[in-house]
Parts: C-alpha cells; structure tokens; sequence
C-alpha cells in the first residue's frame, strides 16, 4: 500500500482482485499500450447487451436504455476531463478522432496559414494534421524537444509560433518517455499568438487527472482502454469552439453538438463500459462526495503509487549495467522507456516474456521522437505502470532482467 499526502491509501490487491486477467499471473508493465479491464466494466458492456437494446429514442425501453447510457457516459467522461457533458465527442479511437478533427478544423485554413505539431507526440497527434495541412496549402511547422534531459519546453513552442499560426498540437504525455510540458504555460502562448490549442491527452489521462479549462486546451482526445475501459476514442473541447465546427456528416443525422461529430451509431455497449471504468477509477480510494471529487482523490493515490513503483523501477535499472534510460524529464508519467547495449530492444523483451513479465518494445508510434532520440524503428523496452502495478511485478520484472 501507498498513500498520497492527503492520506488516501490505494489497496493494490484489492484492485488486483477485480481484473480477470491478472490471474493468468503475467508481471504487466504494457499499460500504456492498453490496461486490462476490471470484472466492473465487464459486467457493464454485458449488461448493456443482455437488456433490451435499440437506436437511440424515448418510445420503447430499448430505446430509453440506449439514450441512458450515451447520457451517462458523456456525463462520466465530463467528470474525469473536467468538460461538460454535452461537449463530450465519442469516436472509434483517438486516431479517428484526430483525423476528423483535422480535416474539419482545415476547411477554414489556406496558404500562408501554419500548424504546428511536435517532435515528441505520438503519430496521431502528427499526420492527421500534417495531411489535413497539407490538403489546403498551409504550412507545418514542427516543435522540437530537448532529447538530452526528454523536455519539451515553451521555448520550443515559441520557437515556431507566427501571426499565421492556426493550430498547435502537442501532448499533455508522451507515451513514450513519459514526458509531460508544462500544458497551461504552452497554452497561454498558443492563446497569445491567437491560434488553437489540440492536446492529445491519451496516456496523460492514465495518470493524472484531467482539467480541460485547466491543461487550457481547446479540444482534446484520450481512450478509455488506457485507463481500464473498453476500446474506443473520445473527445471534448470547449462548446464554443464545438459548436463553430461544421464536420462533415450525413443529411438526416442530428446537427447538434456532439452528436455532428459522431458518424453512425454509437458502440451502446462500450460506452456503458466507459462509464464503469470512470466509476471504477472513482472508487480507487474510498471516501464520499461528487464523482469528480472522487476522482481528483483517486488520482492523487494513484500518483503516490506510482511515483513509489517508478521510483523502484528506475533505482533498479540505474544499478544495472550497460542500461540507459531515456525518460529524464522532470515531469513524467511512470513509464520508463530504456535500453541495454550490447541487445536489441525486441530481445530484450523476448526474454523477458519468457520469465512472465510483460514490457514490449518498439517505438510504439511515438516515430518521430524514436527516431530523434536515435533510436530507430527499434525504440526501447517500456515499463509502464497502472493501479494494478504491485511490488511483487517490480521485483520480478527487475529478477528477469538479471543476466
Ligand atoms: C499518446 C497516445 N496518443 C494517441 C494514441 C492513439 O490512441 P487510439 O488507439 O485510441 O487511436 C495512443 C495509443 O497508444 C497514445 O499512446
């Protein structure tokens, strides 16, 4: 058990407890690339499915049960990104929703206009905007990071910030060393220059809780299967904003907002999932008050967790020899990204699969910042960490890296 400054203490194995899979006995450090789901949001997608289910609508109980649970899961995505329910935008993936966003978001720019994408974001918060970019003429411009101490700072943004910016996109964490910019001081800038601010908060939303109004994003994305949902997108921003864009849709389906945003009809059956997640993660730590209340709470425990787990991690790797660990930034997510010399990043991991731990290499998408940091197609081998990380997975993944 950890507990956070406040006191709130996270009962690991009483989490463990709740996720099926866990019982196959695997140290799980693959997180980032997706968590496993408790018994909870289970029994919700089931539940979803076994009731009567139709379209969306008021007349029969099947259609009342539909428009149930898309309210409650807009209302529950509201709670954990701090958004409003009626700005909450779901979608297959974030890579979906992204790549519609872009595309919309293009139609008002031209020649001589400029977005800016960063070095270090994952691929979907890159081509989406550099093919939407490049479909109307306007420019890219391409925000560095610090590949020696993994920071991406204002002063990069600033660096490639004009007049002509329309857009910014940058992550709130990088998925793959960790990294997370200082968010609201970016946004002041991207505010301050007059352009719009995308923050791609996919595996931020796994560690932290997540402010719209706070981070100072205009929209944002993340996934609910990195944090114990099931697999599918979402989006929100500010209603403003929402409301002033004008997707591409079909004649006969609904103008309002969010409902323009969302192409055909909705997976009833994981957003119910959804909403069983949100609660599950509330329910972290015990205590009373709004959802959202028990959510910041949650949080907060599970920050002290994992900065404990991280902590361990990363003493275990600096004692081991030829290993180098590339997340350095001095504010990151728990999630190692490292290397051994003399090995590839894929034999590394082959190995230790072989001794039940699960910690996959690769780039994992994050191409661009792979390949600054010179490390290739390859990437490294990540260690990410969830709720259900205990000290028995440290201890083992630190054994099976043993020679
Ligand atoms: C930081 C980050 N952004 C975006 C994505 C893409 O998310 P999705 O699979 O929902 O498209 C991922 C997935 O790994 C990610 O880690």
């Amino acid at each position: 058990m950890s507990s956070d400054t406040t006191g709130h203490t996270l009962d690991v194995q009483a989490i463990r407890s709740c996720f099926p899979a866990l019982k196959a006995g695997t140290a799980r450090f693959d997180a980032p690339g997706g968590t496993q789901t408790p018994q909870q949001v289970v029994d919700a997608i089931a539940g979803a499915l076994t009731r009567p289910l139709a379209n969306r609508g008021t007349l029969t109980e099947a259609a009342r049960n539909a428009e149930a649970i898309v309210a409650g899961a807009r209302l529950a995505l509201a709670d954990l990104l701090g958004s409003d329910a009626d700005c909450v935008v779901f979608g297959r993936s974030a890579t979906q929703l992204v790549h519609d966003l872009a595309r919309t978001m293009a139609k008002s720019w031209g020649p001589g206009d400029e977005v800016v994408v960063s070095r270090l974001d994952h691929d979907s918060n890159i081509r989406p905007w550099i093919q939407a970019a490049e479909a109307v003429g306007a420019t890219v411009r391409w925000a560095e990071f610090d590949t020696t101490t993994g920071e991406l700072d204002t002063g990069h943004i600033e660096d490639v910030l004009s007049p002509r910016t329309r857009l910014v996109a940058v992550t709130a964490a990088s998925n793959l060393i960790g990294t997370c910019p200082d968010m609201p001081a970016v946004a002041r800038l991207v505010h301050r220059a007059g352009a719009l601010l995308h923050v791609d908060a996919v595996h931020y939303a796994s560690h932290f809780a997540v402010d719209l109004a706070a981070l100072g994003a205009d929209t944002l994305v993340c996934s609910p299967y990195k944090f114990l949902g099931p697999h599918l997108g979402v989006l929100t921003g500010t209603r403003e904003l929402l409301h002033s864009l004008h997707p591409d849709k079909l004649l006969p389906s609904s103008d309002a907002v969010p409902e323009r945003f969302e192409l055909g009809t909705l997976p009833y059956e994981l957003l119910a999932g959804s909403t069983a997640a949100v609660d599950f993660l509330a329910g972290l730590v015990p205590g009373s008050g709004s959802r959202r209340e028990r959510l910041l709470r949650a949080f907060a425990a599970l920050a002290s967790h994992e900065d404990r787990l991280r902590a361990r991690v990363e003493e275990g790797l600096a004692a081991m020899e030829g290993v180098t660990v590339y997340s350095r930034a001095a504010r990151r997510t728990p999630t190692t990204l490292f290397t051994v010399a003399g090995s590839e990043p894929g034999d590394v991991s082959r190995r230790l699969a072989e001794r039940g731990v699960d910690a996959p290499a690769g780039s994992f998408y994050a191409w661009e910042a792979s390949h600054r940091l010179g490390l290739g197609e390859a990437g490294g081998v990540r260690v990410g960490l969830a709720p259900y990380t205990c000290d028995e997975d440290v201890d083992r993944l630190l054994d099976a890296l043993l020679p």
